[in-house]
């Protein structure tokens, strides 16, 4: 490629991508991103507005960190926790989504686990191994694309679609399409979206939820971004409106619930997997091809977490336990603390759409996209894949559509969390220099 002038070097970020081996940064996985900005990075002096990674930008909740240092003075580090977690915690994580979802589910269980990406390994461990005749897990996508790489490191099958065209009513017929091979053993989507920032509305849950229970197929949703579609208030313990869930439609349900972003507690990997009574208790007599015991519950934590990683940190499971408690006691706003992802995306999309940029995913049903975590970009005449490598030279990151099972191969996903206020001036410069370099036919 013809050398040309570009806020970063543009021979030096020829070279690094060229060094990584990486054929087409539009089909590397986040972290793949990550490894090649830093590289850059170290290489030029110069830093990236870095929009690849969801690492929340924002200090992790003091009560937590507070907690965990206590209990690693007492010597936690030394004992091995409980696997099904500590009894402190399983107790607050019941009153949590009670006082959250309005749902009510025994303690024991609710589990710690490392991290949600542990959560959703060990369901589809477990889960899409009930029933020998069938295949594995529907995505309802756009995606986190590493919760499909879990599928295939597991030798498990699962089938896919872009919802953006099939939302409201039409979302039945589409499901109904996957159901009826009956090969699907669990339904799998993220609420708010990652990465479309899409959030299904209370008739989209009850169709889920409706046609999971018809199935008999059990849902695992993924709230990693709870209570973050700033358009409503989450934010009261006991009081309506209650985070949207598909538990309140069925009871077939495994929820997962990160710490990483709600609370900002991403390094210490914890995260609540919290399994409805029905589920815990289903008898599937094929989980005894691979676990002591067909009881979904049993296979679970004496099969998938005993053997996955035998439970979750000791001195995290105590800062988590502080962070519900003071959530739970109504003496935390977990989402006030969270807001400014919602307020650093209005200013950052205004400033794409003023250099010529699109929205991709720019409507939720009939309204404008929410604000939040992430949002989706396109930029007329380029795929996703000739985006981000220009944007490289650019000097901001992002992730391609197309790996989150996207349709729009057009998009990128950035992600608000990690830039920070003082940084915007020079994503707004490099944008407008963008724009200039790139002129967009009349
Ligand atoms: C939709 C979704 N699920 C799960 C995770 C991972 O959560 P955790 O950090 O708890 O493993 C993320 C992180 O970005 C995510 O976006």
């Amino acid at each position: 490629m013809q050398s040309r002038k570009t806020p970063m070097d543009f021979d030096l970020v020829t070279g690094a991508m060229e060094a990584t081996g990486i054929k087409n940064v539009g089909q590397a996985s986040i972290r793949e991103i990550k490894k090649l900005i830093d590289n850059i990075e170290k290489a030029t002096g110069e830093r990236y507005v870095r929009m690849e990674m969801g690492i929340p930008g924002l200090p992790p909740m003091p009560v937590g960190v507070e907690a965990q240092v206590e209990a690693l003075k007492k010597g936690v580090a030394a004992i091995y926790p409980d696997i099904q977690g500590i009894p402190e915690l399983k107790p607050e994580i019941a009153r949590f989504v009670k006082l959250f979802l309005n749902l009510d589910v025994d303690p024991e269980h609710c589990l710690p686990t490392v991290g949600s990406m542990m959560g959703g390994l060990a369901c589809f461990m477990t889960l899409n191994r009930m029933y020998a005749d069938r295949e594995g897990t529907l995505f309802i996508d756009p995606g986190f694309p590493v919760q499909k790489l879990q599928c295939k490191i597991l030798g498990q099958g699962y089938q896919t679609f872009d919802v953006y065209n099939h939302r409201g009513p039409k979302l039945r017929e589409k499901l109904l399409s996957y159901l009826k091979t009956g090969k699907v053993s669990t339904i799998m989507y993220s609420n708010p979206n990652n990465p479309s920032w899409i959030c299904f509305t209370d008739e989209e849950l009850r169709i889920i939820g409706e046609l999971a229970t018809e199935y008999n197929v059990i849902v695992v949703e993924d709230l990693a971004y709870f209570g973050m579609d700033f358009r409503k208030d989450y934010s009261h313990p006991g009081k309506a409106p209650y985070q949207p869930s598909v538990a309140h439609y069925t009871d077939n349900y495994a929820l997962l619930i990160s710490s990483s972003k709600a609370f900002s507690y991403a390094g210490e990997r914890i995260a609540m997997l919290v399994v409805s009574d029905k589920v815990w208790n289903m008898k599937a007599p094929d989980l005894k091809r691979f676990y002591s015991s067909d009881q979904v519950g049993n296979a679970l934590v004496f099969g998938t977490i005993y053997a996955l990683s035998s439970g979750t940190s000791h001195s995290a499971q105590y800062a988590l336990t502080a962070i519900l408690n003071a959530v739970n006691d109504g003496k935390l706003n977990f989402v006030e603390y969270v807001k400014e992802y919602g307020e650093k995306a209005k200013v950052m999309k205004k400033m794409f759409t003023d250099n010529g940029f699109q929205i991709v995913y720019d409507k939720d049903l009939g309204d404008p996209i929410a604000d939040g975590f992430y949002f989706t970009v396109s930029y007329p005449g380029l795929s996703g894949d000739e985006l981000l490598k220009e944007f490289m030279y650019y000097g901001v990151s992002a992730i391609a559509l197309a790996t989150t099972g996207s349709e729009r191969t057009e998009g990128l996903r950035a992600c608000t969390s990690l830039i920070q206020r003082e940084q915007f001036p020079v994503l707004e410069q490099r944008l407008k220099q963008f724009h200039t370099d790139h002129p967009v036919a009349k």
